[in-house]
């Protein structure tokens, strides 16, 4: 129990790294050999992307050996439904999408249920599908309801602006593609508790889809998320169907059942995040400032509503990114489609929002005469300012303070002219260079969401054991709190364990999303170590004596002293010795709430953030003009996470959402194709980035003397923010790319920006360009 300095900053790896690169770290699906007895369950999935279901005939599945029993709507016990909305059915009369699951057949082996699954008769009578984005807007096939957010007089803005523009933006979806797919166990005791492990990054809300569909109360149901192989938002609403139907299982057979989507079932079944389409009028005043700025945003929520909603309301607080826009009237509206049902994605809608503000900027920027980089600029948050949604910026100064360095760090300027010279010299390469900005508001907008609970034992020889709600999905929140629980009670790193997250030990938690996962736990855990401190406080100051207050006594590195009495300290389990036999109680549980917020969800107005997390990038691009190929020499990077509760950790985050975002904007293509099938359905039709497109030049840095008042040992969320730098990528390709022409007109890319997509927008700029934004 000694150790390397550990607490709260240290630059210490994930907390799972060894187990990660060994091989020996587990995952849910792991613990399912170890019940024996556990039953495989394989989905019968549409054929249609909408049909009403005349007819299901399972028994010829029975005929194969080693099926146990299919599943279907009449074993629900309690609700059919699978969603928080109420709109999914978990066995559905009507298929939605083509792949939704229509039933689940268990079997002794899973090549046993797959068998019988293709022998399960399904007779459907197809129904008309609405199958993009365009139809549906065109049919005004909607769900939920329209979001709106208003500030000042738009269209006296646009009668009085110096320069008004209009355009259309359609932007893709992405694949989550954790390395991890959908995996639920599910077992029941003798109690008929259930039992049920599943990746998931929301255990309260697992647990009571499950309860609902059992018709069970959630104390009959414990769920547990030992950490996933990566969710970026995918395990957030999605798990808990799959969760449902081991449950039932479990609960009709008595045995383990085991549901892992192979990587085609998890892609044609789960939701991706939202495509977008962005109709927009701007104005400008003469010297390149934004007066107003008008938009209808739709988003493809796929054929339920999920988290749809909460979306739209992060694109439409996004869209000023770190822009003051006097005037605002934007439009949200979810539209109702045969497909996957989309959900929640890293960045959770600002990224969608941000990019239609970005990418107003890069069209425009030649047409106001300026540079991209310095109508950005000119654009910039002030102190003082507050965004559309009415929350002052207070700390706006940032977002210049990151752009000087960054400018300046970066050689920008320098690099900006040896572009240009590049460019006048090469006929079929061409190099472009771009910088955007990022703000991202942190916290859930739904108010309620941002509470965290934690349960901190202290054993009696001196350990400590944390318990919280958050979950653990690669982005290094359980190393977090590891170092928070050992600066908070002053104890090396070696003394505190986590136990798995658990909804018998944290009740009522929140997802582990909005990048708050270290805000809101880290703050419930310092709240349980602090009120286990103050008791051991006073143990010690009686011990210490001579009429010492327990806030004179310091908890350092396991020692435990008067304030400036280091030589007078005994051990952290010496005290805890004590504390025991004066009958402490050696454990706490913490709570925390985000203060300060309110949001008024119809109105749109309200103070949703406890702060803005800053960052900003500069990427260059090569880009050959035969093919549209290109790759990117050179990124670097300056974000701010506050006071870094661990540095490492952060610039993993950091690097790995950019380059996710890089995947967004310029790599992965999701297609449909006309019958509503997905044809990106595999690793070989769907372009991740890999190694290979890694900047050749990556540098990230953390922004210095950045302490966050009133957060967590002053640090700032890191989760989703980076991901939306990736933003100066495609701002690059479309610098590249009208450096193919001769015009100075719009360049227009299509999103994401495919090799296959810039040889178009080559194509374009290489022919006289239109005069108009669109
Ligand atoms: N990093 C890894 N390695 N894997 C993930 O699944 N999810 C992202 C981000 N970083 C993710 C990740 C998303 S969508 C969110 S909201 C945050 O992590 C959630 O964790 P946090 O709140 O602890 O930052
Ligand atoms: Mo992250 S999209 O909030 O899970």
């Amino acid at each position: 129990m000694s150790g390397r300095p550990s607490g709260v900053g240290a630059a210490l790896v994930h907390e799972s790294a060894e187990l990660h690169v060994t091989g020996q770290a587990l995952y849910t699906d792991d613990l399912g050999i170890r019940h024996a007895g556990t039953l495989h369950a394989w989905p019968v999935q549409s054929l249609y992307a909408r049909a009403r279901i005349v007819r299901l005939d399972p028994t010829p599945a029975y005929e194969v050996p080693g099926v146990v029993r299919v599943l279907s709507a009449q074993d629900v016990p309690g609700v059919n439904d699978a969603g928080v909305k109420h709109d999914e059915p978990l066995f559905p009369d009507e298929v939605q999408y083509w792949g939704h699951p229509v039933c689940w057949v268990l079997g002794e082996t899973l090549d046993a249920a797959r068998h019988g699954a293709n022998l399960v008769r399904v007779e459907y009578e197809a129904l008309g599908a609405v199958l993009t984005l365009q139809d549906a807007v065109e049919q005004q096939s909607f769900q939920g309801t329209a979001l709106h957010l208003r500030r000042g007089d738009v269209q006296a803005a646009f009668m009085e602006a110096a320069h008004v523009f209009e355009g259309e933006l359609e932007m893709g979806g992405q694949e989550h593609f954790y390395l991890e797919t959908h995996v639920s166990l599910a077992y029941i005791d003798e109690g008929g508790q259930l039992f049920v492990q599943s990746s998931t990054q929301h255990p309260t809300e697992t647990q009571e889809i499950v309860a609902h569909v059992l018709g069970i109360a959630s104390h009959q149901v414990t769920v547990q998320s030992l950490r996933m192989g990566g969710a970026f938002g995918g395990k957030e609403m999605q798990p808990h169907g799959f969760a449902a139907v081991a449950a039932l299982g479990a609960t009709l057979t008595g045995r383990p059942v085991r549901l892992r989507l192979n990587r085609t079932q998890d892609m044609t079944i789960t939701g991706k995040r939202h495509p977008f389409l962005a109709r927009w009028k701007v104005g400008f005043h003469h010297d390149g400032t934004l007066c107003a700025l008008a938009a209808e945003l739709y988003s493809d929520g796929g054929w339920s509503l999920d988290l749809s909603e909460p979306v739209m309301a992060r694109a439409l607080c996004h869209i000023d990114n770190a822009y003051h826009i006097p005037h605002v009237d934007v439009m949200g509206r979810v539209c109702k489609t045969n497909k996957t049902s989309q959900t929640a994605f890293r960045g959770f809608g600002g990224p969608q929002g941000m990019l239609v503000i970005e990418d107003i900027l890069g069209r425009v920027a030649p047409l106001l005469g300026l540079t991209p980089e310095e109508l950005r600029a000119r654009n910039f948050y002030q102190s003082g300012q507050s965004t559309p949604y009415g929350q002052g910026v207070k700390d706006a100064g940032r977002i210049g303070q990151i752009w000087a360095d960054l400018l300046a760090h970066s050689d920008f300027h320098a690099r900006r002219a040896e572009v240009a010279a590049f460019n006048a010299a090469q006929r079929h390469t061409k190099r472009g260079l771009a910088i955007t900005p990022v703000k991202f508001g942190i916290s859930f907008n739904f108010t309620a969401y941002n509470q965290a609970g934690a349960l901190v034992h202290v054993y009696r020889d001196g350990s400590v054991l944390v318990n919280h709600g958050g979950t653990e999905m690669g982005q290094g929140l359980h190393t977090k709190m590891l170092q928070v629980a050992a600066s908070a009670l002053g104890v090396p790193l070696g003394c505190v364990r986590l136990a798995p997250t658990r909804t018998d030990k944290v009740p009522n938690t929140s997802a582990t999303a909005a990048s708050s996962g270290a805000d809101l736990n880290g703050a419930a855990i310092k709240d349980a170590c602090d009120q286990i401190k103050a008791r051991l406080a006073a143990v010690a100051a009686g011990r210490f004596g001579s009429n010492l207050h327990p806030d004179d006594v310091r908890f350092e590195a396991g020692r435990v002293f008067p304030i400036g009495h280091a030589e007078r300290g005994i051990s952290f389990q010496e005290l805890v010795h004590d504390a025991y036999h004066a009958r402490t109680a050696l454990w706490a549980s913490g709570f925390y709430r985000t203060p300060g917020l309110h949001w008024d969800r119809e109105r749109m107005q309200g103070e949703p953030f406890k702060y803005f997390s800053y960052g900003a990038a500069v990427t260059e691009v090569e880009v050959d003009g035969f093919t549209g190929a290109y790759r990117f020499p050179r990124v670097d990077i300056l974000h701010d996470v506050g006071d870094s509760l661990s540095p490492l950790i952060d610039i993993g985050q950091i690097e790995g959402g950019f380059v996710q975002g890089l995947g967004w904007l310029t790599l992965e293509d999701l297609r449909w194709d006309v019958q509503g099938r997905l044809a990106t359905r595999s690793a070989s039709t769907y372009k991740l980035p890999s190694f290979s497109e890694m900047p050749d030049v990556f540098n990230v840095r953390l922004m210095k003397k950045a302490t966050e008042t009133g957060v967590i040992y002053g640090s700032k969320a890191v989760g989703e923010p980076p991901l939306m730098l990736a933003i100066s990528a495609r701002e690059a390709l479309r610098d590249a790319v009208r450096a193919f022409g001769q015009a100075n007109g719009v360049t227009l890319l299509a999103s994401p920006a495919t090799p296959e997509a810039v040889f178009w927008a080559i194509e374009r700029a290489r022919t006289p360009a239109p005069v108009a934004a669109d």
